[in-house]
């Protein structure tokens, strides 16, 4: 397979660069929207995504890796791992995921990951769109830090891209075959400090707690509460540990 050709549409102001993406997802896949800024940005869970001008990078890129819906989550994590390694390069600040995707320091939230699926044909095509902080610690009730926080350092938004893209073109590949997909779940389940947590799991209808035991070939987390394990696709994941709570 080819290298993806990257084609990257910077905004000044938008919506929501996911929107803008799912909106163009029947071109080929390499499209990636940029914005200093989004009226409209979208989180998990229908939570919005709101950042001052310029304080984040706020992208959405489209890729089209002919998979089936139940390994859609292993691209999902192949754009989470990529931003991990892209920070490091670039600022030293090594963050952990916390499933299913978010980028975390010291349970404190860094990033977070919105994918939609889009339907093309018989095909499915996969928007991943990422808030990261950079110089913008999120709203007050959430727990959140930055780039600069952690680090001082302040980076451009354009440049964190251009390393994420080239981290992506690093782990792209390997969506290909049986092999490069078992590699790539390795690399998040090593990446995954969710795992072996006490873990609460928040969902619109219920709410559990018990021990993160491992994540299933779908990348649905599971979960043994009182000695019966369970499995969750959706949902919000807190972190709980005695006498305090990593949202
Ligand atoms: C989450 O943690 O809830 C996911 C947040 C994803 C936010 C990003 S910002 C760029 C892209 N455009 C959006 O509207 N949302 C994603």
């Amino acid at each position: 397979m080819d290298p993806t050709v990257w084609r990257v549409e910077h905004f000044d102001e938008i919506d929501s660069t996911n929107t803008y993406v799912k909106d163009r997802a029947d071109e080929p896949e390499g499209l990636v929207a940029l914005a200093d800024f989004q009226t409209a940005g979208r989180g998990r869970m229908d939570r919005s995504w709101l950042s001052p001008p310029r304080s984040s990078l706020l992208c959405s890129i489209l890729l089209t890796p002919g998979l089936e819906s139940d390994q859609l989550q292993l691209v999902v994590a192949l754009v989470a791992l990529s931003a991990r390694s892209a920070l490091e390069r670039l600022s030293g600040l090594r963050a952990a995921l916390k499933w299913p995707n978010d980028l975390v320091v010291d349970g404190d939230k860094l990033a977070g990951l919105l994918a939609e699926i889009v339907s093309h044909g018989n095909e499915l095509r996969v928007v991943v769109g990422i808030g990261v902080n950079l110089t913008y610690d999120g709203p007050e009730d959430v727990a959140a830090t930055s780039v600069l926080a952690q680090t001082g350092l302040t980076i451009a938004p354009r440049a964190l891209l251009d390393i994420l893209l080239e981290e992506i073109d690093v782990r792209r590949a390997l969506l290909n075959d049986v092999d490069g997909r078992l590699a790539l779940r390795e690399e998040y389940v090593i990446a995954l400090a969710t795992l072996g947590q006490h873990v609460r799991v928040e969902q619109s209808d219920e709410t559990v707690q018990g021990i993160a035991v491992g994540v299933d070939e779908e990348g649905r987390l599971r979960v043994d509460v009182d000695g019966v394990v369970r499995t969750f696709s959706v949902g919000d994941v807190v972190h709980v540990r005695a006498g305090q709570e990593q949202r």
